[in-house]
């Protein structure tokens, strides 16, 4: 560890580690062609990135990490981009896995998991399986994943059990809501992380960040470091959640 890292750690609340921190792992195209390299040795020089922010999430007591590793609005991206993501994503989850046990890291899968290909997919129903006993973090894997996708299925849900006089419309409250997205049972996202200087939210988690702390930092993905990412669980914590209410009520509450 560096003595730069030590430092960041040692300047962090250890009583105010958030409790679920989402991610958007982006820049790994622009990483590789900065370097001359093709857009997919940018998403597999990313994997390391995901195995670093992984163990260090687990390290510092973080309960939830969420990444954005495929989107729904992905699949059109050209067929040997798409082709090699999903290869690397069944073969990095398949070398993690013995990793991933020893840090008692539970894997969760979010998305429509059936339109990954058959390969990756049972590499990660296997990972899923075999970290299920799993009581540390829970990497939340969004794959194949868009808001408006996972919205619009909890319509259909709730429209299908209202007409089926399952349930009645005007009791829907935001709990029902939650309790069909996939993130059912998941706290929503303390901080919400986007690589790649871009300043969007790009289809992802709209419902659950409703009122997460947001941070945008210019690093591209395979050079996010574990010092940036201790800037930003610093700055997290230097900042003040009001969740609508006023800084003194918060003040008075605490
Ligand atoms: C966005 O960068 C990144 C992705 C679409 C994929 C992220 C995937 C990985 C980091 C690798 C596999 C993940 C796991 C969980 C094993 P971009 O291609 O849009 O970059 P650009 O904006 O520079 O073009």
């Amino acid at each position: 560890m560096t003595k730069q890292l030590e430092q960041k750690i040692a300047q962090l609340d250890k009583n105010r580690i958030p409790v679920h921190v989402a991610m958007i792992m982006d820049g790994n195209g622009r990483w590789a062609k900065s370097k001359g390299f093709v857009r997919s040795d940018g998403h597999a020089e990313g994997v390391s990135t995901v195995h670093r922010v992984t163990k260090l999430s687990s390290d510092l007591g973080i309960k939830y990490l969420t990444l954005y590793a495929f989107s729904t609005e992905n699949w059109n991206r050209p067929q040997d981009e798409v082709d090699t993501l999903m290869y690397l994503i069944g073969w990095a989850i398949e070398r993690e896995l013995p990793e991933l046990l020893a840090n008692n890291v539970k894997i969760n899968l979010l998305g429509e998991i059936e339109r990954i290909p058959e390969e990756p997919r049972q590499k990660l129903f296997y990972a899923r399986n075999a970290t299920a006993h799993c009581t540390g973090l829970q990497l939340n894997m969004c794959l194949s994943y868009s808001s408006r996708w996972e919205i619009t299925d909890v319509v259909k849900k709730l429209a299908t059990l209202a007409a089926q006089g399952k349930i009645n419309p005007e009791e829907i409250t935001e709990d029902t809501v939650a309790d069909q997205l996939t993130t059912a049972g998941i706290p929503d996202p303390d901080l919400l992380i986007r690589t790649g200087g871009e300043f969007r939210i790009s289809n992802y988690l709209l419902w659950q960040i409703a009122y997460s702390e947001l941070y945008f930092t210019p690093a591209l993905w395979p050079d996010f470091s574990d010092e940036d990412y201790l800037d930003a669980l610093i700055d997290f914590q230097n900042r003040e959640r009001r969740f609508g209410m006023t800084s003194d009520q918060v003040h008075a509450n605490n």
